[in-house]
């Protein structure tokens, strides 16, 4: 991991549905190391669920708090943050996780899509963002694949792998990286 020391965080990116949550759970747990949630964060933090925050005031409103929320975990010594699909899209956030080991997560937009159907996280935390379903998927897939690509030390497809898989894969980049 030649840009990034060992105390800095191991950030997950990747769209909504890759597993960001549940790798990051297991990763920290292989590496003896705290792991967030910065949507998670974010809600505690602003006392205010994610579905509010676009109903009531507007995506640029989130896009502020989580910004804020991703500086502020930056500064957490050995734990692993699962970051928000969105987070690469500001050039500030970029230049934050660069600073440390990032993993991103992928998966086919229809497997994507199949996931977040069954996922009860998306009722609250994933408000659509531009008119839902696997074409919002393609669309911002688009966007953000070249974004992710910008910010990723390693890149993981997990369309046939378990999180457990995911993770022990992580690991073995991220120590690899550290010889
Ligand atoms: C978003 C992804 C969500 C959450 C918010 C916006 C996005 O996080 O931050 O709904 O823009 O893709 P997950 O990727 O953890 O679902």
């Amino acid at each position: 991991m030649p840009a990034a020391s060992i105390r800095q965080p191991i950030y997950l990116i990747g769209y909504r549905g890759t597993g960001k949550s549940t790798v990051a759970l297991r990763l920290a747990a292989n590496l003896g190391w705290e792991w967030c949630d910065a949507d998670a964060e974010l809600e505690a933090h602003f006392g205010v669920t994610i579905r509010h925050i676009f109903e009531s005031a507007s995506e640029a409103d989130f896009r502020a708090k989580e910004a804020f929320i991703l500086e502020k975990l930056s500064h957490r010594e050995r734990c692993v943050i699962a970051t928000g699909g969105g987070v690469v899209l500001r050039p500030a956030n970029r230049a934050i996780l660069k600073q440390g080991f990032v993993a991103w997560l992928t998966a086919p937009a229809e497997i994507i899509w199949q996931r977040l159907q069954c996922d009860a996280t998306t009722t609250e935390r994933r408000p659509e963002l531009v008119g839902g379903g696997l074409g919002e998927i393609t669309e911002l897939l688009a966007v953000r694949e070249p974004l992710y690509r910008e910010c990723a030390t390693c890149k993981i497809d997990t369309t046939q792998r378990e999180p457990v898989e995911v993770a022990e894969t992580i690991m073995a980049h991220f120590c690899d990286g550290r010889t």
